[in-house]
Protein backbone atom coordinates (compact mmCIF):
# COMPACT_ATOMS: atom_id res chain seq x y z
CA UNK A 1 0.00 0.00 0.00
CA UNK A 2 1.14 3.29 -0.96
CA UNK A 3 2.03 6.50 1.50
CA UNK A 4 -0.99 9.46 1.01
CA UNK A 5 -0.62 12.96 1.10
CA UNK A 6 -2.88 15.31 3.15
CA UNK A 7 -2.63 19.22 3.10
CA UNK A 8 0.65 18.71 1.99
CA UNK A 9 2.06 16.09 4.37
CA UNK A 10 2.90 12.53 4.02
CA UNK A 11 1.31 9.42 5.64
CA UNK A 12 2.54 6.04 5.18
CA UNK A 13 0.35 2.95 5.73
CA UNK A 14 0.29 1.90 9.51
CA UNK A 15 -2.72 -0.65 10.36
CA UNK A 16 -4.57 -2.47 7.43
CA UNK A 17 -8.32 -2.35 6.86
CA UNK A 18 -8.11 -6.47 7.13
CA UNK A 19 -6.40 -5.90 10.86
CA UNK A 20 -8.95 -3.12 11.87
CA UNK A 21 -11.70 -5.16 10.27
CA UNK A 22 -10.30 -8.75 12.45
CA UNK A 23 -9.75 -6.81 15.58
CA UNK A 24 -12.98 -5.29 15.57
CA UNK A 25 -15.29 -8.45 15.08
CA UNK A 26 -12.91 -10.00 18.39
CA UNK A 27 -14.31 -6.83 20.36
CA UNK A 28 -17.48 -7.49 18.73
CA UNK A 29 -17.43 -10.80 20.36
CA UNK A 30 -16.30 -10.05 23.22
CA UNK A 31 -19.14 -7.19 23.61
CA UNK A 32 -21.70 -9.74 22.73
CA UNK A 33 -20.20 -11.95 25.86
CA UNK A 34 -20.46 -8.86 28.12
CA UNK A 35 -23.42 -7.79 27.63
CA UNK A 36 -26.00 -10.51 26.60
CA UNK A 37 -29.39 -10.02 27.97
CA UNK A 38 -28.44 -6.83 29.79
CA UNK A 39 -29.84 -4.21 26.02
CA UNK A 40 -26.57 -1.76 26.26
CA UNK A 41 -26.48 1.58 25.00
CA UNK A 42 -23.79 2.67 22.94
CA UNK A 43 -22.44 6.46 22.78
CA UNK A 44 -20.83 6.88 20.25
CA UNK A 45 -18.96 10.19 20.11
CA UNK A 46 -18.69 12.23 17.07
CA UNK A 47 -17.08 13.08 14.76
CA UNK A 48 -14.08 10.78 14.65
CA UNK A 49 -15.34 7.65 16.05
CA UNK A 50 -18.60 7.21 12.96
CA UNK A 51 -16.90 4.71 11.54
CA UNK A 52 -15.60 2.55 13.96
CA UNK A 53 -19.03 2.83 15.79
CA UNK A 54 -20.70 1.38 12.64
CA UNK A 55 -18.79 -1.65 12.15
CA UNK A 56 -18.31 -2.23 15.78
CA UNK A 57 -22.30 -1.76 15.97
CA UNK A 58 -22.70 -4.37 13.00
CA UNK A 59 -19.96 -6.92 15.00
CA UNK A 60 -22.58 -6.82 17.76
CA UNK A 61 -25.52 -9.71 17.57
CA UNK A 62 -27.23 -9.20 20.75
CA UNK A 63 -29.74 -6.85 21.27
CA UNK A 64 -28.17 -3.57 21.33
CA UNK A 65 -29.27 0.67 21.10
CA UNK A 66 -27.00 3.08 19.77
CA UNK A 67 -26.82 6.93 19.43
CA UNK A 68 -24.61 9.84 18.86
CA UNK A 69 -23.31 12.65 20.66
CA UNK A 70 -21.05 15.47 19.99
CA UNK A 71 -18.62 16.97 22.35
CA UNK A 72 -17.76 20.62 21.53
CA UNK A 73 -15.02 21.95 23.98
CA UNK A 74 -14.62 25.52 24.54
CA UNK A 75 -11.27 27.44 25.46
CA UNK A 76 -12.27 29.22 29.03
CA UNK A 77 -10.58 32.40 29.42
CA UNK A 78 -10.27 31.31 33.10
CA UNK A 79 -7.63 29.15 34.58
CA UNK A 80 -10.20 26.37 34.60
CA UNK A 81 -9.62 25.43 30.86
CA UNK A 82 -11.74 23.32 28.99
CA UNK A 83 -15.12 22.78 29.47
CA UNK A 84 -17.13 20.07 27.06
CA UNK A 85 -20.26 19.71 26.28
CA UNK A 86 -22.83 17.05 24.51
CA UNK A 87 -25.02 18.04 22.53
CA UNK A 88 -27.61 15.70 21.55
CA UNK A 89 -27.82 13.55 24.50
CA UNK A 90 -31.37 12.67 24.40
CA UNK A 91 -31.77 9.31 25.89
CA UNK A 92 -32.30 8.46 29.63
CA UNK A 93 -29.25 7.09 30.89
CA UNK A 94 -30.96 5.44 34.11
CA UNK A 95 -29.99 1.95 34.87
CA UNK A 96 -28.75 1.27 31.62
CA UNK A 97 -25.57 -0.19 30.62
CA UNK A 98 -23.77 2.38 28.57
CA UNK A 99 -20.64 1.44 26.64
CA UNK A 100 -18.84 4.76 25.27
CA UNK A 101 -17.44 4.28 21.78
CA UNK A 102 -14.32 6.34 20.67
CA UNK A 103 -11.88 6.57 17.82
CA UNK A 104 -8.94 7.48 20.14
CA UNK A 105 -7.92 8.29 23.19
CA UNK A 106 -5.04 10.86 23.28
CA UNK A 107 -3.95 12.48 26.44
CA UNK A 108 -7.48 11.43 28.05
CA UNK A 109 -8.62 14.93 28.34
CA UNK A 110 -12.15 14.74 26.61
CA UNK A 111 -13.37 12.02 28.67
CA UNK A 112 -11.98 12.85 31.55
CA UNK A 113 -14.06 15.98 31.22
CA UNK A 114 -17.04 13.87 29.73
CA UNK A 115 -17.37 10.69 31.60
CA UNK A 116 -18.51 12.50 35.19
CA UNK A 117 -21.35 13.89 33.07
CA UNK A 118 -22.27 10.77 31.53
CA UNK A 119 -21.96 9.06 35.76
CA UNK A 120 -24.46 11.68 36.95
CA UNK A 121 -26.73 9.91 35.51
CA UNK A 122 -26.84 7.22 37.17
CA UNK A 123 -26.03 4.63 34.82
CA UNK A 124 -26.21 1.01 35.79
CA UNK A 125 -22.53 0.44 34.54
CA UNK A 126 -20.36 2.41 32.08
CA UNK A 127 -17.49 0.97 29.84
CA UNK A 128 -15.30 2.23 27.25
CA UNK A 129 -14.54 0.93 23.47
CA UNK A 130 -11.74 2.80 22.19
CA UNK A 131 -9.96 1.77 18.68
CA UNK A 132 -6.66 3.71 19.59
CA UNK A 133 -4.98 4.11 22.55
CA UNK A 134 -1.70 6.35 22.75
CA UNK A 135 -0.38 5.10 26.56
CA UNK A 136 2.75 7.13 26.69
CA UNK A 137 0.35 10.64 25.65
CA UNK A 138 -2.22 9.91 28.33
CA UNK A 139 -2.25 12.42 31.07
CA UNK A 140 -5.27 11.22 32.75
CA UNK A 141 -6.06 7.66 34.07
CA UNK A 142 -8.72 6.34 31.93
CA UNK A 143 -9.42 2.73 32.03
CA UNK A 144 -10.22 1.11 28.52
CA UNK A 145 -12.10 -1.75 28.85
CA UNK A 146 -12.25 -2.63 25.14
CA UNK A 147 -9.67 -1.32 23.18
CA UNK A 148 -8.47 -2.17 19.41
CA UNK A 149 -4.49 -0.77 19.29
CA UNK A 150 -2.59 0.73 21.50
CA UNK A 151 0.02 2.83 19.53
CA UNK A 152 3.00 5.12 19.80
CA UNK A 153 2.73 8.58 20.25
CA UNK A 154 2.40 9.71 16.60
CA UNK A 155 0.05 11.41 14.43
CA UNK A 156 -2.60 9.23 12.78
CA UNK A 157 -5.12 9.24 9.99
CA UNK A 158 -7.68 7.10 8.52
CA UNK A 159 -10.88 5.28 9.28
CA UNK A 160 -12.55 8.39 10.69
CA UNK A 161 -9.53 10.19 11.81
CA UNK A 162 -9.12 13.90 10.67
CA UNK A 163 -6.00 16.00 9.95
CA UNK A 164 -7.52 19.33 9.72
CA UNK A 165 -10.89 17.93 8.55
CA UNK A 166 -9.65 15.64 6.00
CA UNK A 167 -8.57 11.90 5.56
CA UNK A 168 -11.57 10.46 7.16
CA UNK A 169 -12.48 8.43 4.23
CA UNK A 170 -9.55 6.31 4.15
CA UNK A 171 -10.20 2.57 4.52
CA UNK A 172 -6.72 2.43 6.71
CA UNK A 173 -4.81 4.00 9.40
CA UNK A 174 -1.65 5.71 8.07
CA UNK A 175 0.91 7.38 10.02
CA UNK A 176 3.05 10.92 9.42
CA UNK A 177 5.88 10.29 8.39
CA UNK A 178 8.54 12.59 10.23
CA UNK A 179 10.27 14.80 7.51
P1 LIG B 1 -7.83 13.36 23.94
O1 LIG B 1 -8.85 14.25 24.55
O2 LIG B 1 -6.44 13.96 24.00
O3 LIG B 1 -7.85 11.96 24.52
O4 LIG B 1 -8.10 13.23 22.38
C1 LIG B 1 -9.36 13.30 21.93
C2 LIG B 1 -9.54 13.49 20.45
O5 LIG B 1 -8.42 14.05 19.75
C3 LIG B 1 -9.78 12.17 19.76
O6 LIG B 1 -11.11 11.71 19.96
C4 LIG B 1 -9.50 12.54 18.33
O7 LIG B 1 -10.65 13.11 17.73
C5 LIG B 1 -8.39 13.55 18.43
N1 LIG B 1 -7.09 12.88 18.16
C6 LIG B 1 -6.19 12.45 19.06
N2 LIG B 1 -5.12 11.88 18.47
C7 LIG B 1 -5.34 11.95 17.13
C8 LIG B 1 -4.61 11.49 15.96
O8 LIG B 1 -3.50 10.91 16.03
N3 LIG B 1 -5.18 11.73 14.76
C9 LIG B 1 -6.39 12.37 14.62
N4 LIG B 1 -7.12 12.78 15.68
C10 LIG B 1 -6.61 12.58 16.92
MG1 LIG C 1 -12.86 11.99 18.73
Amino acid sequence: MSNVVVNNKTFQPFISSQKIDQRIKEMGNQIDNDYAGKRPLFIAILNGSFMFASDLFKSISIEAEICFIKLASYKGTSSTGNLITSIGLDESLVNRHVVIIEDIIDTGNTLHQFLPQIHNQQPASLKIAALLNKPTAMKYPIAIDYLGFSVPDKFLLGFGLDFDGLGRNLSQIYQLVNE
